[in-house]
């Protein structure tokens, strides 16, 4: 049995979609709630059982390093106002039992490039991707339980996965959508037989999109390596997974298991944070209070 160990996550972006506000602040450090978003990404990594994260950084995103890092001198503020509960769910940030460590992607050169800038300190070994800005709601059970599913998936057989979720006819385009083999024999959905990178309407094999959860086999960098950068010069994710689907290589699809939201695009940013915040009764009947009044 194979162990699988580490998880890449890239937050080397740039954070068009939501300027001016990701001009100094990293797209992954806006909060949902009282969080920042790469907490929720890190809480649901521990959840699915990993034991490394290695982040794809850009020089403009200390403050996601920053955050994972003892913080003296608030943490000695928070005794001395005798602040306990906060003190604790401080501590406990940069207590986490799993490793970080980082690596810089110099220039955004596509998705691709930021995974393949993590090969040195994957090795040999296989490997997770999880994107940052996909964050997962989960009513019963953790928001980790699909990629729990795709890693003991892995361990068991060595057979790559992706996580899909259906997409809404106008998102359909903003995505990879794939299109599947059914096989009753495997878990989750069957085998991907292609994906295609935000295809229109009419080329999509399916509503099916790519919910910023792989797993891969170490044979994976090749075809990251091979990939040729698109007319924005970018290595997209999507082009190596057809190459290396094309070659034989095995991928799972695993659906969804919970609701998902897209944080990089605005709309669904005030969306994930609806979907939080009714989750608590007192904010719940404050928001239908005041949805009442529109
Ligand atoms: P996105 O395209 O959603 O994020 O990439 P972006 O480029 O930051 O945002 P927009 O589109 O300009 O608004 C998905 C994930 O891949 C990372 C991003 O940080 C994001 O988490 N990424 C993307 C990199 O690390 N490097 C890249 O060159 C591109």
């Amino acid at each position: 049995m194979k162990k699988l160990k580490k998880v890449i996550i890239p937050v080397a972006g740039l954070g068009t979609r939501f300027l001016p506000a990701t001009k100094a602040i990293p797209k992954e450090m806006l909060p949902v709630l009282n969080k920042p978003i790469i907490q929720y990404i890190v809480e649901e990594v521990l959840d699915a059982g990993f034991k490394e994260i290695i982040l794809v950084t850009h020089s403009s995103k200390n403050a996601i390093e920053n955050h994972f890092d003892k913080s003296f001198e608030l943490e000695a503020t928070l005794e001395k106002r005798v602040k306990r509960g906060m003190l604790k769910e401080i501590r406990d940030i940069s207590k986490l039992n799993i490793s970080i460590q980082s690596i810089r992607q110099g220039e955004a050169k596509g998705l691709g490039h930021a995974i393949l800038c993590a090969k040195r300190l994957i090795g040999k070994e296989p490997f997770a991707v999880i994107l940052p800005d996909m964050l997962i709601s989960k009513d019963n059970g953790n928001a980790g339980d699909s990629l729990k599913a795709m890693r003991l998936n892995f361990e068991r057989g060595e057979i790559s996965s992706i996580l899909l979720a259906k997409a809404k006819k106008a998102d359909i385009s903003k995505y990879g959508i794939a299109k599947i083999k059914k096989n009753l024999k495997l878990p989750g959905l069957g085998l991907v037989e292609k994906i295609i990178e935000k295809p229109s309407i009419k080329e999509a094999p399916s509503n099916l999109y790519a919910a910023g959860r792989y797993i891969f086999n170490n044979n994976f960098f090749k075809y990251l390596l091979k990939a040729k950068p698109d007319k924005s010069n970018e290595i997209q994710l999507t082009d190596a997974i057809q190459n290396y689907i094309r070659d034989g290589e095995k991928v799972n699809a695993f659906p969804l298991d919970g609701d998902i939201f897209d944080c990089g695009d605005n709309t669904e940013y005030i969306l994930a944070n609806l979907e939080f915040a009714m989750k608590d009764p007192v904010m719940k009947t404050k928001i239908n209070n005041y949805l009442k009044t529109r």
